[in-house]
């Protein structure tokens, strides 16, 4: 049967960068058909809904979307699309792969890591948040679950075995945070413990956040809980170059999403000259979770071998390429593998 994708073009450079990532799927000939769906500012434009019940359904449907960045508008009453998705599909694994890539200005080589960040429990979610009556003292509510812990380890451990990758390191604060990071790390431990395959390394935040700064080389795969997940996974990013290199997904039981780390780009819409890197990144993170694997490795090649000829590049990579003609450099490579 013939896989259907929800397909959110976006705001800003999002239609711009998804029109260069389908062309490159489409040239590697993975034949999938798209349902297009709208979300964000274009979609509250329209039908004066940011995330309209169609594009729920599509979701719903087909498990599976890809999706560019959105504009959420400024002011009251407008909550985050992206988070509301989290809550609607639970989706608890946000999946953010920082890869080494030739040619960019990042100050690391070597860099080949994956962070797994625990998405709908710990401070992060802002749940209980109160400022009292004088304004003198705020408070925020910590829920982390043996459930919510377990399954996000084991969805580390699992990617890990799948990947052949041979290390996951354990984030936490447990030293202080006792009964939140703690519950998180003793959790860790015990499914670690069916992994004998997988070596368990265990470390503080702080400690990590200078470690991956030293050294970066020496991580493989990282997981954590939300708020710790949120800060190391934008400084991975930084290791190798910038957000226009940085693809997420967002994996849940009902759905899993696929995008770019990076927003939508007000400042250089319209003009052809975004980086398609991230999305299309995170559409072989997609290919990937629909098992196939070799197929995602030749859109990761083409990438790399693209950017190691500066063929096309955007001006981000110090090209004098456009999105389209960096989409065509790399979709001239897929195949040629
Ligand atoms: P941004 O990531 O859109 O832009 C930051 C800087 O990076 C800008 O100078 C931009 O030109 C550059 N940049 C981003 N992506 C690029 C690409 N692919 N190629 C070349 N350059 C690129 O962040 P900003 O400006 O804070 O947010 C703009 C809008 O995006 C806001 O409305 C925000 O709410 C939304 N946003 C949406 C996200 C999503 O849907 N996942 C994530 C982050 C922001
Ligand atoms: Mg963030």
């Amino acid at each position: 049967m013939t896989q259907t994708i929800a397909v959110i073009r976006g705001d800003g450079i999002g239609p711009e960068i998804m029109d260069a990532t389908l062309l490159v799927l489409d040239r590697m000939g993975c034949g999938f058909q798209y349902e297009f769906v709208e979300a964000g500012l274009g979609a509250y434009n329209n039908c004066g809904e940011l995330l309209p019940s169609a594009t729920l359904d599509a979701i719903r449907k087909h498990r599976v979307a890809l999706k560019s960045p959105l504009t959420t508008p400024v002011g009251e009453g407008f909550s985050s699309i992206n988070v509301e998705l989290r809550k609607r599909f639970d989706l608890y694994a946000n999946v953010r792969p920082a890869i080494t890539f030739p040619n960019t200005k990042s100050r690391y080589t070597g860099v080949d890591l994956i962070t797994v960040r625990e998405n709908t429990e710990g401070a992060y979610i802002g749940e209980g948040q109160q400022l009292s009556a004088d304004g003198e003292v705020a408070t925020l509510t910590q829920k982390v679950t043996r459930r919510g812990s377990e399954r996000i380890v084991r969805y580390a451990f699992d990617m890990a075995r799948k990947l052949g990758r041979k290390k996951v390191t354990v984030v936490h604060k447990a030293n202080i945070l006792k009964s939140t990071s703690g519950l998180f790390l003793h959790t860790a431990r015990k499914v670690a413990a069916d992994y004998a395959d997988i070596e368990c390394q265990e470390m503080i935040v702080d400690n990590c956040c200078m470690q991956l700064v030293m050294r970066p080389e020496q991580f493989d795969v990282l997981v954590t809980t939300n708020l710790f997940g949120d800060i190391i996974s934008d400084l991975c990013a930084g290791l190798v170059g910038g957000l226009g290199l940085a693809p997420g997904a967002n994996i849940g039981t009902e759905a899993a999403i696929f995008e770019a780390v990076h927003g939508s780009a007000p400042d250089i819409a319209g003009q052809g000259i975004a980086n398609p890197c991230a999305l299309l990144l995170g559409a072989a993170q997609m290919l990937g979770h629909f098992g196939m694997e070799q197929d995602a490795r030749r859109l990761r090649r083409a990438i790399v071998s693209t950017m190691e000829a500066r063929d096309r590049v955007t001006p981000d990579l110090g090209g004098t390429g456009t999105t389209e003609t960096f989409a065509e450099a790399i979709a001239e490579r897929v195949n040629e593998q």
